[in-house]
């Protein structure tokens, strides 16, 4: 890629990865012919498929006519007989592998899982998980191949999360679905994607309130009660941050379509502190950068904070602030190892602890650089856009765990971007 002009034009923000992976692992729970539309397309949705065909669910993927504007669709098929085994080849490659953990106890009683892999950003525990679940009536041993869950029939608890974690609420809500009485769930995670699963697992006869609160009550009704459903995945709204922080980067105004404000404040409410000009619109937001960025402090805390995977696009933007930023990270202190990637460019950076002092510079410079992980990839690909010259980004396969085509949406708005392999 090489330095872009302001970038013009529209793109339509695709489907939620961190919604459609526990969506996916929500059809262990009934039987049936599930129906998930807008389904990005991007490698984790097909990992997770794979994990999900090994423990009996048939999946196909159908194309839409107009794929930008509607993502896929998932055809999900639950004939009921399902393996309680999740393979450690494939849990091994995906975080949200841990998701089937809720559903399989829940329903099946039983659950024999590799520890989920994911991106590496240094200890990723899954112990909220499994007290919560305990808390429930599960017991769980640890092996040298993973982990095993047993119950003997799960019933409701009230349950206090030391932190609102997101995998952790999502695993105790699929968890409480069909578990005997109510669940009460405090502290809980309010991510809008937690609200998506939320809405798809009432529409399949699920009794669930509080969803966007910290407060979840969930009373468990019969297995047999449940069924299959359709839904369409919330819009992702990282990926729309991704293209809002390129026009950040290079200028322009574009119409980032499908992009949920309500999703979004604190990171909009940011970026104009910065000096962007972003207008909610009908179907989405207009995104506008003309003068140079302001430098300003930013903290990484659960939702509604400034997402963790926000982080990357931020640090870049202040890569080329006028003045100094500071950054904490609440969420993963070892997320900070794409700064040396940063630092290629130009980038003055310093790292402390769990804090970056971002110094502004006036321009990157192109570079040869390496994406450590899916969000750190997509902020070398925008920081690429800014800088002089050249920048080629190598080990792209991290980017497509979770971009939906992110070299054609940017090419499509004008950014000298291409794809070399
Ligand atoms: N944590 C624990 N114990 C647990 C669970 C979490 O200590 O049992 C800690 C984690 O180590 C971490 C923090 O709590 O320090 C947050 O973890 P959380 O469980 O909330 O995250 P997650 O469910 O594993 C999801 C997303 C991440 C995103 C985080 C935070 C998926 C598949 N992954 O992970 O997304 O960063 O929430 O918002 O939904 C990405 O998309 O690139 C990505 C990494």
């Amino acid at each position: 890629m090489a330095h872009s002009d302001p970038l013009k034009g529209e793109i339509t923000v695709p489907g939620a990865k961190n919604s459609v992976l526990k969506l996916m692992a929500a059809a262990l729970l009934a039987d049936g012919v599930y129906e998930l539309s807008n389904v990005p397309r991007i490698d984790d949705v097909d990992i997770m498929s794979e994990l999900l065909t090994h423990l009996g669910l048939r999946i196909e993927k159908r194309d839409s006519l107009e794929p930008e504007l509607d993502g896929q669709k998932l055809r999900i098929v639950n004939s009921g007989n399902i393996s309680t085994v999740a393979p450690f080849e494939v849990v091994d490659r995906i975080r949200a592998s841990v998701n089937v953990v809720g559903p399989l106890l829940g329903r099946f009683g039983e659950v024999d899982i590799a520890l989920p892999g994911g991106d590496d950003f240094g200890g990723r525990p899954i112990d909220i998980h499994l007290r919560g679940l305990e808390a429930m009536g599960a017991t769980f041993i640890f092996t040298d191949e993973g982990l095993i869950g047993r119950t003997t029939g799960l019933h409701g608890a009230d349950i206090m999360l030391n932190f609102p974690s997101v995998g952790a609420t999502e695993n105790l809500i699929m968890a409480a679905v069909c578990a005997v009485g109510t669940t009460r769930i405090a502290n809980a995670a309010r991510e809008p994607e937690i609200s998506d699963l939320c809405l798809m697992l009432r529409s399949m006869g699920a009794d669930i309130q509080g969803d966007g609160t910290q407060q979840l009550v969930i009373q468990g009704v019969a297995q047999s009660s449940l069924q299959s459903t359709t839904h369409t995945v919330v819009s992702d709204r990282v990926q729309a941050a991704t293209y809002m922080s390129a026009v950040a980067m290079c200028g322009g105004d574009i119409h980032v379509k499908g992009a949920v404000s309500g999703h979004m404040e604190m990171l909009i409410s940011r970026f104009k502190d910065m000096g962007m000009k972003i207008t909610p619109t009908t179907d989405g937001l207009q995104v506008c950068r003309e003068g140079r960025l302001s430098a300003v402090d930013i903290s990484t805390l659960p939702y509604p904070g400034i997402a963790t995977d926000y982080k990357p696009l931020l640090v870049t933007m202040l890569a080329v602030s006028n003045g100094t930023g500071v950054v904490t990270e609440n969420l993963y202190p070892g997320r900070f190892r794409y700064i040396e990637e940063l630092r290629k460019f130009g980038a003055d950076i310093t790292i402390d602890g769990h804090h970056a002092l971002v110094r502004g510079v006036e321009n990157l410079i192109g570079a040869v650089v390496h994406a450590p992980d899916i969000r750190a990839g997509a902020a070398l690909v925008v920081a690429g856009l800014a800088a002089s010259g050249m920048t080629e980004i190598r080990d792209i396969h991290h980017i497509d765990r979770g971009y939906d085509d992110l070299v054609g949406r940017l090419a499509r708005l004008g950014a000298s971007i291409s794809r070399v392999h």
